[in-house]
C-alpha cells in the first residue's frame, strides 16, 4: 500500500512515520507513506496556499489551485482507490472503514487547515470526507496519522502476531476482553483462575463473556447493535 499525505506542515508528520508501526511496515516493504508539502505546488509569491474567504468572515481558506496541482500530479503517476479529506464535518471514522481502506492499494489524504479548503476541491477531487471525532483540531494531520496507523496495521505482515488485529476491540463489534501477564499474583490481585487452567475452549468462552459484558457496560450503543 502507498499513502500520499498532502499537508502545509509536513514536518509535523515525518517523525510519527519514522517511529511507529508504520516504520516497520515500510522496512518490510508492505506500506509506504509519502508526505507532500502543499507549498511546493503553489504558483503564488511567498509560497502562499490560502486566501481570504469570499463573502467575508474570520479565517483563511485553502486555495484550489495548489491542491489541484498536487493531486493531479499524483494521479498522473498511479491510480488511487480513494482521495480522503480530513475534516471535522466528515463521516466519523471507525474500524469498518479502516478494514475497507486496508484492502486498497493507493490512498491520498488531504489535511485541511484554517477554515478548510475551497468547496470546489471537495466537489471535484475528494471521494471520502472523514472526521476522527466530534472535536476540532487545528489541522487534519493528526487525523491522517490516525487513519494511516489504523489502516496499515491491518495489512498482513505488519503485525508480528498475525491474529492479533483480528482480536482487537471493534473487530467483531465488541470491546476486547481483559488481558493479564506475569506475575500470577500482583500485590494480592490474582489472575482469573480460568486463564491458568490450560482449558482452551473454556478460556475462549470466558473471553467472549467478558467482552460481551464490557461492551454492555461501557458501550451500550454497540451492545444494542449486537443484539440486532
Ligand atoms: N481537522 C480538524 N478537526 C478534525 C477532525 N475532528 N477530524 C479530522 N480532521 C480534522
Amino acid at each position: 500500500m502507498r499513502i500520499d499525505i498532502i499537508s502545509v506542515v509536513p514536518q509535523l508528520m515525518s517523525s510519527f512515520f519514522e517511529h511507529s508501526i508504520l516504520k516497520r511496515a515500510k522496512d518490510k516493504g508492505v506500506a509506504e507513506v509519502h508526505i507532500h508539502d502543499l507549498r511546493d505546488y503553489t504558483l503564488y509569491k511567498h509560497k502562499q496556499v490560502d486566501d481570504y474567504a469570499y463573502g467575508g468572515g474570520a479565517g483563511m481558506v485553502m486555495m484550489a489551485e495548489p491542491i489541484d496541482r498536487c493531486i493531479s500530479q499524483l494521479k498522473s503517476e498511479r491510480t488511487y482507490d480513494a482521495v480522503i479529506y480530513l475534516t471535522p464535518d466528515g463521516e466519523t471514522f471507525n474500524q469498518q472503514m479502516a478494514n475497507r481502506f486496508s484492502l486498497g492499494t493507493n490512498l491520498i489524504m488531504l489535511c485541511g487547515h484554517y477554515k478548510g479548503v475551497d468547496e470546489r476541491v471537495r466537489e471535484q477531487f475528494i471521494t471520502h470526507e472523514i472526521s476522527i471525532g466530534d472535536y476540532v483540531l487545528s489541522g487534519g494531520e493528526l487525523g491522517a496519522a490516525v487513519l494511516a496507523d489504523s489502516i496499515i496495521r491491518l495489512i498482513p505482515g505488519v503485525l508480528s502476531d498475525e491474529t492479533s488485529a483480528l482480536t482487537d476491540s471493534f473487530q467483531d463489534g465488541m470491546l476486547a476482553p481483559p488481558v493479564y501477564t506475569r506475575p500470577e499474583d500482583y500485590k494480592g490481585h490474582k489472575v482469573p483462575e480460568i486463564l491458568l487452567s490450560g482449558h482452551e475452549k473454556k478460556i475462549q468462552e470466558w473471553r467472549y463473556e467478558q467482552a460481551l459484558e464490557r461492551t454492555r457496560t461501557r458501550r451500550p450503543d454497540l451492545y444494542e447493535k449486537l443484539k440486532n
